[in-house]
């Protein structure tokens, strides 16, 4: 494995430490300000996922510093270390709008690629699937997509951002017969995350999610556990669906209007079509509303079979933002 991107301008390249976040957070409010992306970062997310168990930063990351010593580029790859098949990396960076052009994200993705490798090597298990090297980005940012594209990323999946104006009266939430709509509560947090496996096994790319993972997303600073809603058997009080909600206050900021977002949304396979999603979505507007916020916000798999983006329409969401997943997928033998 080379150890530093083989980049043509000479940059200094060096793992990321707790030291640089505020520098990749400076970093990346310049590129924001020019790429207009959908997703913004926020100092406290990136000292969060700095402190990850998979993080690894040692060897997972690295920023680039020009002569006069400021960081004009990042790379951050992020692998899940609970992936069985397909092992997923995912790979964030940027380089900055004053810099680019000259080599510098091209030589920087070819170094995240075979760190990548380099993961799933050194992790590889008998049970384990191909390696996924895998990122996001919007659908308008056509350079930042055509770089993945000679690095022979493919455009897999599109991700389509929606969002609902809270504005006039809220639909009430009608609760089906046999189910009881509660407010999230730490106690049922296994049961929904169980839930959350079971009812996207079958989804397109889904993985289980560890209870390591789960209980990180829960305690991120943008999770609103307190503003989420599950949905319970009535009889049995068993886990049958949930709507677990967030607040991405810089994605909000940026787009000008206050918007709770809604992460995660299922119901068991056996529990359909009886409106315990549309309860729960009900729920979490009222949430919303009640915090004094103007619009709720959710993505959607734009090909997903599950009939979720037709809910999400008939409710009134409507669709903003598009955000494209690339992917490349390998087969790499332990000591290849
Ligand atoms: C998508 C998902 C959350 C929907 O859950 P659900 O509880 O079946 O959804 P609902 O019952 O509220 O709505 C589904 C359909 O049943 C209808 N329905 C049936 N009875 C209903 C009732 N009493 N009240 C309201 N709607 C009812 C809805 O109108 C809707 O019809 P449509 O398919 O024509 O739009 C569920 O299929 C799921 O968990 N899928 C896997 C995970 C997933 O895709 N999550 C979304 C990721 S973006």
């Amino acid at each position: 494995m080379f150890l530093r991107p083989a980049d043509p301008v000479g940059l200094v390249w060096r793992p990321i430490t707790r030291n640089d976040l505020d520098e990749v957070s400076a970093l990346l409010t310049a590129i924001e300000l020019v790429d207009q992306p959908t997703e913004r970062h926020s100092v406290a997310e990136l000292g969060q996922t700095y402190e990850e168990t998979d993080a690894d930063t040692a060897h997972n990351s690295l920023v680039g510093r020009d002569a006069a010593g400021t960081v004009v580029a990042y790379g951050w790859n992020h692998p899940i270390s609970s992936d069985i098949s397909p092992r997923r990396v995912f790979l964030a960076g940027g380089v900055h709008p004053d810099h680019r052009g000259r080599g510098i994200g091209r030589a920087l993705l070819e170094w995240q690629l075979e760190r990548g490798r380099h993961w799933y090597r050194a992790t590889l298990q008998d049970d384990f699937g191909s390696l996924q090297l895998t990122a996001y980005v919007d659908e308008t940012l056509s350079a930042q997509r055509r770089l993945y594209e000679r690095a022979g990323l493919s455009p897999l999946r599109w991700y389509a951002d929606m969002t609902l104006e809270l504005g006039g009266a809220l639909p009430d939430v009608q609760v089906p017969a046999g189910v009881r709509i509660v407010p999230f509560n730490r106690k049922y947090s296994e049961a929904v995350r169980q839930a959350h496996n079971e009812a996207f096994a079958e989804l397109w790319g889904a993985q289980p999610v560890d209870a390591v993972r789960w209980e990180q997303q829960l305690a991120h600073s943008s999770a609103r556990p307190q503003w989420s809603w599950v949905a319970l058997d009535g009889r049995t009080s068993e886990v049958v669906g949930y709507a677990i909600n967030s607040s991405y206050e810089q994605d909000s900021a940026a787009r000008g209007v206050s918007e709770g977002w809604t992460d995660r949304i299922g119901v068991r396979p056996g529990w359909r079509g009886r409106g315990i999603a549309n309860a729960l979505l009900c729920a979490s507007m009222r949430s919303f509303a009640d915090a004094g916020l103007a619009a709720a916000g959710l993505g959607v798999d734009s090909d997903s079979p599950s009939g979720a983006l037709r809910l999400y329409r008939r409710l009134g969401y409507e669709a903003t933002e598009t955000l494209v997943m690339y992917a490349r997928t390998e087969d790499i033998a332990a000591d290849g």
